[in-house]
């Protein structure tokens, strides 16, 4: 069979480069890519960080797990292979939001080194930028938001990450935040002073 790829005729070189999109929205894009175990609040982080950046004039947008797993992904489940494609659809869509020119907030548990590498090599090193939320899990199984942990500790769901699936903390993360011992507002802080280091940008000419 021929491969589906033979007559494709990208048209990447007409398209407004990424730059002049940037220079349009008067910011740097990048994907802030948070992972980390269900419940060690890598939501919370990405609204409040989506309301703020909002609030000093920069565009930004949130993919969320459990948003986009009931809709693009709401074929897949929680095998390591179902979350793979899971990943690796949400880095081919973050992608294309990063080349908008748009700061793209990911928050997927990601939980494996593979994982996190093909995203990161999806979208560029370069833009990518991770945050480790390192809530042990002992703290996001007391706060137990959803009930999950109780049903996973049941035997009603399968593949728990953290109870019956594994979780690999990433080695090299831009930030690590430990929310089980800082605040929100203390959090923010650190997020804040990395991200606003990277995308903020002089007005110039479109
Ligand atoms: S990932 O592992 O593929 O990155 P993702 O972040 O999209 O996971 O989805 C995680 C969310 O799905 C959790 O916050 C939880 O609400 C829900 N969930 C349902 N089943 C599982 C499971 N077996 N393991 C982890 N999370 C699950």
């Amino acid at each position: 069979m021929e491969k589906n790829s033979n007559n494709i005729y990208p048209v990447f070189d007409k398209m407004i480069p990424r730059g002049r999109k940037e220079a349009l929205l008067g910011q740097n894009s990048v994907m802030i890519w948070f992972t980390g175990l269900s419940g060690s609040g890598k939501t919370t982080l990405a609204l409040a960080l989506e309301h703020k950046l909002q609030e000093r004039g920069l565009l930004a947008r949130v993919l969320d797990g459990d948003n986009i797993r009931t809709g693009i992904n709401s074929n897949l489940g929680f095998s390591e292979a179902d979350r793979m494609e899971n990943i690796r659809r949400i880095a081919e869509i973050g992608k294309l939001f990063v080349d908008t020119g748009i700061i793209t907030i990911a928050a997927f548990i990601s939980p494996t080194h593979a994982m996190r590498k093909m995203a990161a090599d999806i979208i560029g090193e370069k833009d990518f930028m991770e945050i480790y939320l390192s809530t042990p899990l002992e703290e996001c199984e007391k706060r137990d938001v959803k009930g999950l942990y109780a049903k996973a500790r049941r035997g009603e769901i399968q593949n728990f990450t953290g109870i019956t699936a594994p979780f690999e903390a990433p080695l090299r993360p831009a930030l690590t935040l430990d929310t089980s011992v800082l605040s929100l507002e203390e959090s923010m802080e650190k997020l804040l002073t990395v991200v606003y280091a990277r995308v903020f940008r002089k007005p110039m000419q479109l």
